[in-house]
């Protein structure tokens, strides 16, 4: 129903907004540590971290400093941490078979947040990208990215996560089937309460490009990811995307990048009213990063309002590097 507005001055919108606690008492959206899910970048050693160039404030850390990491979250709210591997050369190969070893770094990682801190929800990046040698999501033959065969894979990427004691899973290769096949090896191996996010509405983006640095497949990288990827000038097969996830059994979906695509989460809220998610992703870290180190905009504020904004967009949480600097300011 259409709310009736009676004409000025009966109605003066600038009654509710003339002081903090009225604009409180009014306000409809709101951000909350419980709202983030924080992206991490492990890397292999000990107690260190190395800075990435492109994305300042962010840094690739050891498998101890992640725990570290994970303890900060967990004392500041964030009910979850989320892990991309930054791998060794020698680990990455055409047959990917690192990606579902129990001893890579991921699953050595998730074993130690999960010995240390118990409480926090570990979730994982499934897609073969940091153990490719050509950079790609999937299996590449002759130039073409392989589905089925990739699928086969990620299944078994799933499976080691699981296995190790992830929480919930993040597929976020774009790959066709492969959540039904990964929920399906869930169950029957008795992973029954391991959660998918699925990487549902995931677009081919140059937003990207700094979390490629990130994770060293920027120079890797041969073409681009496009024939796996949704072309960003759809919003349709977003949809359709989601309700092929959800009958699959997705628990939890999600859109990438995040501002430039909040349409999108607003559609997929509305149509499915399911857990909706979005990905604030390096670049559009990187561009308020930028802005704000240059003095031309206020970091804080600027983080806080974009974040809303995937709030009033329908979204139920965000995964972004903002994290734990959000969530210091919204604690006071
Ligand atoms: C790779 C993956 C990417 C991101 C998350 N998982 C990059 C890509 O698809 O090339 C991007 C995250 C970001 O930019 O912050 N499977």
């Amino acid at each position: 129903m259409k709310p009736t507005v009676a004409p000025y001055p009966t109605t003066r919108f600038r009654r509710l907004r003339k002081s903090a606690a009225l604009r409180a008492m009014v306000r409809e959206h709101t951000l909350t540590p419980d709202d983030f899910i924080w992206p991490v970048f492990l890397m292999e050693g000990t107690n260190e971290e190395n800075a990435i160039a492109s994305m300042p404030g962010v840094t690739r850390k050891t498998v101890d400093r992640v725990v570290l990491a994970a303890k900060e979250a967990y004392d500041l709210g964030i009910p979850a941490i989320c892990l991309f591997p930054y791998t060794a050369m020698a680990d990455r190969t055409e047959d990917c078979a690192m990606a579902w070893s129990p001893d890579n770094l991921t699953n050595r990682a998730i074993r130690a947040i999960k010995d240390a801190v118990p409480e926090i929800a570990i979730m994982t990046d499934i897609a073969l990208d940091p153990y490719n040698i050509n950079g790609h999501d999937g299996y590449v033959v002759d130039g073409e990215i392989l589905n089925d065969e990739t699928v086969e894979a990620l299944v078994n990427m799933a499976l080691a996560q699981a296995e190790a004691g992830a929480d919930i899973l993040g597929p976020s290769d774009m790959m066709d089937g492969r959540i039904g096949a990964i929920r399906a090896a869930l169950e029957s191996e008795g992973h029954t309460n391991v959660s998918i996010l699925s990487y549902t509405a995931k677009y081919a983006s140059a937003f990207y490009g700094p979390f490629r640095d990130a994770v060293g497949a920027s120079g890797a990288l041969k073409g681009d990811k496009k024939t796996y990827q949704m072309d960003p000038g759809n919003s349709d097969e977003a949809l359709r995307l989601v309700e092929r996830d959800l009958m699959e059994g997705a628990d939890m979906v999600m859109i990438k990048p995040g501002m430039p695509y909040l349409d999108i989460c607003r559609r997929v809220k509305d149509s499915f009213g399911v857990p909706t998610f979005a990905y604030q992703v390096s670049g559009e870290y990187a561009m308020l990063k930028a802005a704000a180190s240059n003095g031309w905009l206020d970091e804080n504020k600027v983080m806080l309002e974009s974040l809303l904004s995937f709030k009033r967009a329908g979204c139920d949480g965000i995964l972004t590097y903002f994290a734990p600097q959000a969530a210091r300011i919204l604690n006071g």
